[in-house]
């Protein structure tokens, strides 16, 4: 069975500020076919990568991650915004297609040379996967892969993390 995600993505023009087209993945994860759809497609790209441990930004990245990191009986660790987590922690800034922010691991979230998978739903400037990627890097991962459900082409994500294996489900 093939299912076409595009469908189930929901395209809203200037939100959350003008000239940003805004595509939202929760029509994708209301439908639990779709849903199901786009995990597993996701958990064979993570097999194919031998992954020992997935990792995702706050707060879309958990909902990407989380079912892959379940359905492959392996860890997931959390990279968090500014004050989530309570105990040591290493930092990485980065910029948004709107703003600035940070991301923060705890310091035992990876073993040195773990085979890390980062997902998130959306790759747009890259900012965000960066900062991540940093992250894991950090704390003497090794980044693997990265999954996205979307990639916006025209924001040029892809060349930020030009280094790394990308694998996404759909383009705009
Ligand atoms: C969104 C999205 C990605 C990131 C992509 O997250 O979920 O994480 O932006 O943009 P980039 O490639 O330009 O970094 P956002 O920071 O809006 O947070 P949220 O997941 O908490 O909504
Ligand atoms: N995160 C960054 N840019 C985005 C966009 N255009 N749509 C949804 N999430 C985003």
């Amino acid at each position: 069975m093939t299912i076409d995600l595009k469908k189930y993505v929901a395209t809203v023009p200037d939100y959350p500020e003008p000239g940003v087209m805004f595509r939202d993945i929760s029509p994708l994860m209301s439908d639990g076919e779709a849903y199901r759809y786009a995990t597993d497609q996701l958990v064979d790209y993570a097999r194919s990568k031998n992954v020992d441990m997935v990792v995702g930004p706050e707060a879309r990245g958990f909902i990407v991650g989380c079912p892959v990191a379940y359905e492959l009986g392996i860890g997931f660790a959390p990279a968090r915004k500014e004050g989530k987590l309570p105990r040591e922690t290493v930092k990485a800034t980065y910029d948004l297609e709107y703003g600035q922010s940070a991301l923060y691991l705890h310091k035992d979230a990876i073993k040195p040379g773990q085979r890390v998978l980062v997902t998130d739903d959306l790759l747009a400037t890259g900012g965000t996967i960066g900062a991540t990627i940093d992250l894991v890097e950090d704390l003497g991962g090794i980044v693997v892969g990265t999954a996205f459900i979307i990639e916006l082409k025209d924001l040029h994500g892809r060349d930020k993390i030009k280094d790394y294996d990308i694998f996404s489900l759909m383009e705009f």
